[in-house]
């Protein structure tokens, strides 16, 4: 119930505090997942620009705010850099990862309705390994999403892909990389797939987006998932995760203007004229605009391939490890900052539950049953903790033959 009187703000401030105390502790950089630390000097970048900006609002970019405009324009334009864009390429900032995958889906569907197709009972092709955030697209929007066993290496199954190719598909996807297993899919192939069959290829680089080019500065040899590929129509890039800006923050991109222009909104059907609008919502946290500005500028090339470099040495580290181990087996072979591994000989979520009491917070995979790991630059500095308490667990579930009874950390 709303409290009768306001009350000030220390007290609320050590309410939050003592609320915060049943939460993960991230900040002990136990948790592997929802949080994407750099470290302490670019939240408080992020911080700092959020609050210059938090009560300005992205609806008014055009009129109230150009500063707004500017910046998600300029923001818009590094993103189409690190992904080889051409000079015909566009985008706009989203408030996250589901909501880019939306305005493709939605951008896809209303391109074919405007060149004249039927989009009833139109269909989204997926791999298994792609993100729900399709089928919500696609529920919303009125579509199907047909999801396509992964092969052998986990990534998108081009001859299944191919055999699954209707008259009803309007689109295919790939994820670079996917979150469960952390692998890029083979963009190429299905580039050629689109491209035989006349039909978008939305490349999920919600999670890669703003790793995988510095990664490939760094000297890592990653297959081609980006816009160098004439393919490819659309991008996702969560600028909220490998970007380290603050919460409510990614892009979409699109090949070309005449593209973007099936994202757009417009409704002059009410008594204040015409709205137009690029993406879902109407108003746009200023805040979350101005906070990835700022990261960008903070970190630059050199700051983002720094960070990259030490997320790739803690899953390097940890994978080296585990595969050191006889009853543990690294699931793929991932090749960014995601990374999950199974046991043939123990009950892995058994595993899970030691390490939940020993304060790690991370996911866990059904196919197959393993534990999923998305790294943060500050995770480098613990990573060994996370070897040793792994090795206590796995050791302590062989001896005893534990089984889980309880799973303790799901990814929602
Ligand atoms: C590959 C991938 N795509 C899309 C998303 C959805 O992003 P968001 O949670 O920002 O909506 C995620 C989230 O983890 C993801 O891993």
């Amino acid at each position: 119930m709303l409290p009768k009187r306001g009350q000030d703000w220390q007290t609320l401030k050590r309410e939050l505090e003592a609320r915060k105390q049943s939460d993960a502790d991230w900040r002990g950089l136990r948790t592997t997942v929802f949080v994407f630390n750099a470290g302490e000097d670019v939240m408080d970048v992020a911080k700092s620009a959020y609050s210059l900006y938090q009560s300005e609002n992205g609806l008014g970019s055009g009129s109230a705010f150009p500063s707004l405009a500017r910046m998600e324009s300029e923001v818009v334009a590094i993103g189409l850099d690190l992904l080889d864009a051409p000079a015909s390429a566009c985008g706009n900032m989203t408030s996250g990862g589901s909501e880019s995958i939306f305005l493709a889906v939605k951008t896809c569907r209303d391109q074919v309705r405007a060149g004249g197709g039927d989009t009833v009972g139109s269909e989204v092709l997926v791999p298994r390994s792609a993100h729900p955030a399709f089928d919500k697209a696609a529920g919303y929007l009125d579509l199907k999403v047909t999801r396509i066993p992964v092969d052998s290496d986990f990534r998108a199954d081009i001859g299944a892909m191919r055999a699954a190719i209707s008259r009803r598909t309007i689109m295919i996807v790939g994820s670079a990389p996917c979150f469960p297993y952390g692998v890029i899919d083979p963009i190429e192939d299905l580039g050629e797939i689109a491209e035989q069959h006349n039909l978008w290829l939305h490349v999920d680089a919600c999670v890669g987006g703003y790793f995988a080019p510095f990664a490939r500065l760094n000297g890592i040899d990653l297959p081609a998932f980006d816009f160098s590929l004439p393919a490819v129509r659309s991008i996702s890039a969560d600028l909220h995760k490998y970007g380290y800006a603050a919460k409510g923050a990614s892009t979409i991109f699109h090949r070309s203007e005449e593209q973007r222009r099936h994202q757009l909104f417009s409704c002059d059907q009410w008594p204040v004229g015409t709205m137009e609008t690029p993406s879902t919502t109407g108003t746009r946290p200023g805040g979350a605009i101005a906070a990835a500005w700022a990261v960008l500028h903070y970190l630059g090339e050199s700051g983002y391939r720094e960070k990259t470099q030490q997320v790739i040495e803690a899953r390097e580290r940890l994978q080296s490890a585990i595969e050191g181990m006889p009853s543990l087996k690294v699931v793929a072979d991932p090749q960014l900052g995601l990374i999950a591994y199974t046991s043939p000989t123990l009950d892995i979520y058994a595993v899970s539950e030691l390490m939940a009491r020993r304060g790690w917070v991370s996911p866990l995979l059904d196919e197959p049953k393993a534990i999923h790991l998305m790294l943060s630059p500050q995770h480098l500095t613990v990573i060994d903790e996370y070897i040793a308490d792994l090795v206590g667990s796995v050791e302590h579930v062989s001896q005893t033959n534990m089984t889980s009874t309880d799973v303790t950390a799901r990814y929602n």
